[in-house]
């Protein structure tokens, strides 16, 4: 039976209101053996940071009817259409993932010009809500994980050793803060028996992976579901902790640090209830091209040639590959497909919304 762990807290007004730079240089480095040693922790006493407002505003969002949510759904399920990137995904028969979900982008992020390639034009698409006061809220929640991320950031970067500044300096394009993170709300409806957390035979609602983010923080609100591999080499649960966030790394950050600061594998398990997330995951600024060089020195960690981060993102992401054998992923509209991550085993098969 997987066990319950529990995972080290570290407190978000703690963090920000140190200035004692010996304690600062402390838990920079506590942050960073966290991560080495179980690869997740738990940020705590987060300003404004009530879980239970985000999660009515989710229940609110997923609970309106069919009809309604596809009015906001990407154009590749829904062809009349014109967002992308940023919009609903809905429930899909017959497709190994059974959730409905939707990404949110950057609200302040500058408008490209009209001559701007087409793929610059999809990564910065501005995001659609039902109405003003839940993109208030989604925008609210956005600004709270994005700043719990540049406090964990600079901390992380104390930890290693190099300028406090070093990951947080991937965010910001002419002095403003224009990062591409992903704020994606998640409803994973139930699908089988309902489980206890000691059953031996759960079923799996997302495979094991790691993230391909800077960091990704996680709210899972009062759900179970989260396991996390440890260093033995077992999958452990993930207690769920009231108005609190998970922090975990993704495998950008153990790119740059040549594997200092790892990814951590975890997966999401199907106990037959109905289950919402609320992940960020954490992402550079368009123009950036300080995350591709290993920390330190001046080489790449990849072979491969990127113009900025925006290139990068568009052909190596995986995002939305799980219906890619469905529909066809708009990223293959701006680059040759030999040049893309492709996930899904071809597009055009018919599908049903479930
Ligand atoms: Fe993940």
């Amino acid at each position: 039976m997987a066990e319950v762990t529990e995972l080290k807290s570290f407190s978000f007004s703690k963090l920000s209101s140190t200035d004692n730079y010996d304690e600062i240089a402390a838990l920079g480095k506590e942050i960073v053996e966290e991560f080495q040693k179980v690869g997740f922790l738990r940020l705590v006493d987060i300003p404004d940071f009530e879980d239970k407002e985000l999660l009515d505003a989710i229940k609110f969002y997923y609970g309106r009817p069919k009809e309604e949510k596809m009015k906001l759904a990407l154009k590749r399920f829904h062809a009349e259409n014109k967002n992308e990137y940023r919009g609903y995904m809905p429930l899909v028969k017959n497709l190994p993932v059974f959730k409905e979900q939707t990404d949110f982008g950057n609200d302040s992020i500058v408008e490209p010009p009209e001559n701007a390639p087409d793929y610059e034009k999809f990564t910065k698409e501005k995001n659609c809500y039902p109405h003003e006061e839940f993109g208030r809220t989604v925008d609210k929640f956005y600004r709270i994980y994005h700043d719990c991320a540049l406090l964990i950031l600079r901390f992380l970067a104390i930890g290693i050793g190099v300028e406090e500044s070093y990951f947080t300096d991937f965010f910001f394009e002419n002095q403003t803060d224009q990062h591409l993170s992903t704020f994606r709300l998640l409803h994973y409806p139930p699908k089988g028996k309902i489980s206890n957390l000691s059953d031996k035979d759960i079923p799996i609602s997302t495979p094991e992976h790691s993230d391909s983010s800077l960091l990704t923080l996680l709210s899972t609100f009062e759900n179970y579901g989260l396991q996390v591999r440890n260093k033995e080499n077992t999958w452990v649960w993930v207690r769920p902790v009231k108005n609190t966030l998970i922090v975990n790394l993704g495998s950008m950050i153990e790119e740059i640090t040549e594997g200092k600061l790892p990814a951590t594998l975890h997966r999401v398990m199907d106990l037959g209830e109905n289950r919402y997330s609320a992940p960020m995951f954490v992402e550079p600024c368009f123009s950036n091209t300080s995350f591709l060089k290993i920390l330190r020195s001046e080489k790449n960690w990849t072979d491969k040639k990127y113009k900025n981060y925006g290139e990068f993102s568009a052909k190596t992401s995986g995002r939305h590959g799980e219906y890619d054998e469905i529909t066809e992923n708009p990223k293959f509209k701006f680059f040759p497909k030999e040049e893309v991550l492709h996930n899904g085993v071809g597009n055009g098969i018919p599908f049903e919304l479930a």
